[in-house]
């Protein structure tokens, strides 16, 4: 093991395991054991790249490991400065891997390692942040030896490295499942074997007589409260005896054991009698069903989880009059979020102080911590929840998924518990992207200008709310895209039903509402006969103009014909070269708005003790780079050296306004960390003085409210166009036009997109998350079921960043978190038609057969 002999137990299940568990070798993560689809765990045996959670120990004896601990220190700093310095990482959870996996290319090719040839060797790898460009970029500079120095990030527009980047590219930036402390326990979960079944009896015996088991809870245990939730407490951390269950992801027990395998096989030994009953799987049926026997999720009233609606002016007979109307019905499908790193909760209790601290990778950590305060029956301030910068998350966690339980095993045990899901457990627990059945109708008058839409939409949000009508909410506010329209009738049901919970994903609503809209644009302008460019151009959102339902827009929305007009030469070539091409304009909120008032505070410190300044703010670094953006705020605003800022995210101040959601984490965190430098500055920058900052957004109003509701603070623009070879039907090549407001790290800002543009890919062309109708279960176990974009099969992209400032926002900034992928779809639709002559109607549009894909 890295140039020394060691022995390890015999009962690891793979060399991951025993590497991770045994050794603390942390630099292989665990995106996936055993299933070795993810690359995460690559290490090298004898000189060769492998993953190292398909290799049974048995088959490693006596043969030689090396992993990232082991890489001389010379060539680890060529690495870690070249992803460094390229933005070859976001949440960095996969770069370890790749990073051995390049090694073993680079020491083999040298400088004759070609980007095509790195590029088929990452087939073995997954990264669901970078869309892999700047990934090979990094690989090139190695392989080649070019100098890629890094440079320390200076103030707003400047395009320094992440925070902490060397750290997560060689894996010593701990993630929670690489934390260890004394004395601590795993816990497994019982998750239910039925999506819809009364639960008769929970038999803990078996389990506790497993070997290493400490303990099994159940819901009698529970001190506090049985359910938590975002916006409606309606999910039970556990579901008792006499509960119900509602979905796949429903928890009955958590076994506590010494190891993981231990806790994880004893799981499967508690029994448990249901009565079941059949799973309500159809959100047209769930939401028609009106006895209460018909209802789906144990605890609710109905099956109507939300209704979202909002008219303006008279689209009967807008419609009638219209000189070309078209009328659509689209579908689009579930999606995973298959972020790499599996969820992973730490909680370590202080028995003296009757407190606790919990190591999260969530969303909200301030949610979390008054949710597991109520679980517990404890006041908030005897919880603290510390953020672990995590390893992706986009959106998919949000709503807490083990959190609650391991601080419950750990509270009733007063010893500190870990609980890492496996990737099957993330898979059925956590929320998803809502399929949504849309049916459209829309008018345009001779010249192509939009007359009137009329939306009917039915999202199915699964079994509980999590954020399931807001993301309604957004697709129906959306549902227009960034066009004007004299006269719209939008409604969206979400819908309750037994199958996966969906939430809030990237987009959040808005891309399933612009896929559909982008389509109807294209198919009005073939009915009037202009090109794709022209009748977006025609219709495009103005200044003082009304949008969707009812907003008068400000200059913010300059962005959206900004970007029209900046993709039109490369769009007028690529049709003049004979290619398929289509195009895409869409917009997406930053901020809640709805006249939800969003304040989040953001603390600056100049400690004494060891130099640092402290900056404190309250949003989760999931890999979009929110660190990265407090710090050059605070280097903008104070003239310091970057390198004295630390970085901090926890619940020992009141800095949090919820979740980090809605592309709303740059746009406020810098608000907040720019009001925390100037109060530093007004009171002399004191030593270990707490100045407080904050970001206000109190000027949204709720539909409804008044004529013209300003839902929406901002909004981020793009037009993106997505170009095919004819003869081949393959995308050649991606151009997305963003207007960002203010860039406030380029390449971070570049990165986002790239890594927005190959899942909006996905989400076109072959990403899907299907589950049986029969039993609610979603029956795709693994990550390379999912049908995520290998490397090989990305086009180019080129990104191009308009800046058309936000009027009352720090710096102009609008947030681009969502935005890369909401055009996405309608423009690869717009293309495949240009290439057949086949209008799509639903996602995904080239769905692969399975694995082996
Ligand atoms: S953890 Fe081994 S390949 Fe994913
Ligand atoms: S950087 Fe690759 S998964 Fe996040």
């Amino acid at each position: 093991m890295n140039g020394t002999p060691v022995q390890v137990r015999g009962d690891h299940p793979h060399l991951l395991s025993a590497l991770r568990e045994e050794l603390g070798i942390t630099s292989p993560k665990d995106g996936c054991s055993p299933t070795g689809q993810c690359g995460c765990c690559t290490v090298h045996i004898d000189g060769k790249p492998v993953v190292s959670c398909q290799q049974p120990l048995a088959k490693v004896a006596g043969r030689s490991v090396l992993t990232l601990e082991g890489v001389d220190a010379g060539e680890r700093q060529r690495y870690a400065s070249a992803f460094a310095a390229c933005g070859g990482l976001q949440c960095g959870f996969c770069i370890p891997g790749i990073v051995m996996r390049a090694k073993a290319q680079v020491d083999k090719k040298g400088a004759d390692l070609e980007r095509s040839d790195m590029e088929r060797h990452l087939g073995a790898h997954l990264c669901r942040c970078t869309g892999y460009v700047k990934v090979l970029d990094a690989i090139e500079c190695v392989a080649k030896g070019t100098e890629c120095a890094p440079t320390q990030p200076g103030g707003i527009g400047s395009s320094g490295v992440r925070y902490e980047a060397e750290e997560l590219a060689l894996g010593d930036r701990g993630y929670v499942d690489d934390l260890r402390v004394p004395g601590m326990l795993h816990a497994g979960l019982r998750l239910t074997d039925h999506a819809r079944a009364d639960i008769v009896r929970i038999d803990t015996s078996r389990a506790l007589a497993a070997p290493g088991v400490t303990a099994v809870f159940t819901a009698a245990d529970i001190p506090g409260e049985l359910r938590v939730g975002i916006i409606y407490k309606d999910w039970p951390i556990l579901i008792p005896e006499g509960g119900r269950t509602s979905y796949a992801g429903d928890v009955l027990a958590i076994v506590v054991a010494e190891t993981r395998q231990q806790a994880r096989a004893a799981a499967e030994m508690v029994d448990v009698e249901y009565i079941v009953h059949p799973p309500i799987t159809d959100p047209e049926v769930a939401v028609a069903s009106a006895s209460s026997k018909d209802i789906a999720v144990w605890g609710t009233d109905s099956n109507v989880l939300s209704v979202s609606e909002y008219r303006r002016g008279d689209v009967e007979s807008a419609l009638a009059s219209s000189a070309h109307v078209v009328r659509e019905t689209f579908q689009t499908q579930r999606i995973e979020h298959a972020f790499l790193e599996p969820e992973s909760t730490l909680a370590v209790p202080d028995t003296e102080r009757g407190t606790m601290h919990v190591y999260s990778g969530g969303q909200g950590i301030w949610d979390d911590r008054n949710d597991i305060a109520a679980v517990l029956g404890v006041e908030r301030d005897r919880v603290t929840v510390e953020l672990i910068t995590n390893g992706g998350a986009f959106g998919g966690k949000e709503d807490m998924s083990n959190q609650a339980q391991t601080a419950l095993a750990a509270w009733l045990l007063q010893r500190p518990v870990k609980c890492t899901l496996s990737r099957e457990e993330s898979f059925r627990i956590h929320a998803k992207r809502h399929p949504i059945r849309m049916e459209y109708e829309a008018g345009c008058d001779t010249e192509g200008r939009l007359t009137a839409l009329r939306v009917r939409a039915i999202g199915d949000s699964g079994a509980y709310a999590s954020v399931g009508m807001k993301v309604l909410e957004r697709m129906a506010g959306h549902a227009s895209g960034p066009y004007r329209l004299p006269a719209v009738d939008v409604r969206a049901v979400a819908a309750r039903t037994n199958n996966p919970v969906c939430g809030a994903f990237r987009g959040f609503g808005a891309n399933q509402a612009q896929f559909a809209m982008e389509g109807v644009m294209d198919r009005l302008a073939a009915r009037v006969g202009l090109s794709g460019w022209e009748i977006r151009k025609r219709n495009v959102i103005h200044p003082g103009e009304i949008w969707g339902p009812g907003q008068r827009m400000d200059d913010g929305c300059l962005g959206a014909e900004a970007c029209l007009d900046r993709i039109k030469p490369a769009y007028d070539a690529a049709v003049a070269a004979g290619k398929a091409v289509g195009l895409g304009l869409g917009l997406k909120n930053s901020g809640l708005g709805n006249g939800f008032r969003e304040w989040t505070g953001a603390v600056v410190r100049f400690n004494s003790h060891d130099n640092t300044v402290e900056v404190r703010h309250g949003w989760t670094e999931m890999g979009q780079g929110i660190n990265t953006v407090a710090l050059q705020v605070a280097v903008e605003e104070l003239g310091i050296e970057p390198s004295r800022i630390r970085v901090i995210i926890d619940t020992t101040r009141e800095l949090g306004i919820g979740q980090t959601t809605g592309s709303r984490g740059t746009l406020m965190g810098a608000g907040a960390v720019k009001s925390a430098c100037e109060a530093a500055r007004a009171g002399g920058c004191q030593l270990d003085v707490d100045y407080l900052g904050e970001y206000i957004v109190d000027w949204t109003q709720k539909l409804g409210t008044v004529e013209n509701p300003t839902i929406h603070s901002t909004f981020g623009y793009a037009a993106q166009m997505v170009v095919m070879d004819r003869d081949t039907a393959d995308i050649d090549r991606v151009v997305a036009v963003h207007d960002v407001g203010r860039a406030v790290n380029p390449v971070l800002c570049e990165g986002q997109i790239e890594g927005s543009v190959h899942m909006g890919l996905g989400y076109a062309l072959t990403e899907d998350f299907p589950h049986d109708p029969s039993t609610g279960f979603p029956t795709a176990a693994k990550l390379r079921d999912l049908g995520i974009i290998r490397p090989k099969d990305m086009p180019e992209v080129e990104v191009v960043l308009v800046e058309a400032p936000q009027p009352n926002a720090p710096y102009g900034i609008k947030g681009v978190g969502e935005i890369g992928l909401v055009p996405t779809a309608g423009a690869v639709a717009a293309a495949l038609h240009e290439l057949d002559g086949e209008w799509r109607t639903v996602l995904p549009m080239r769905p692969r057969g399975g694995s082996d894909d």
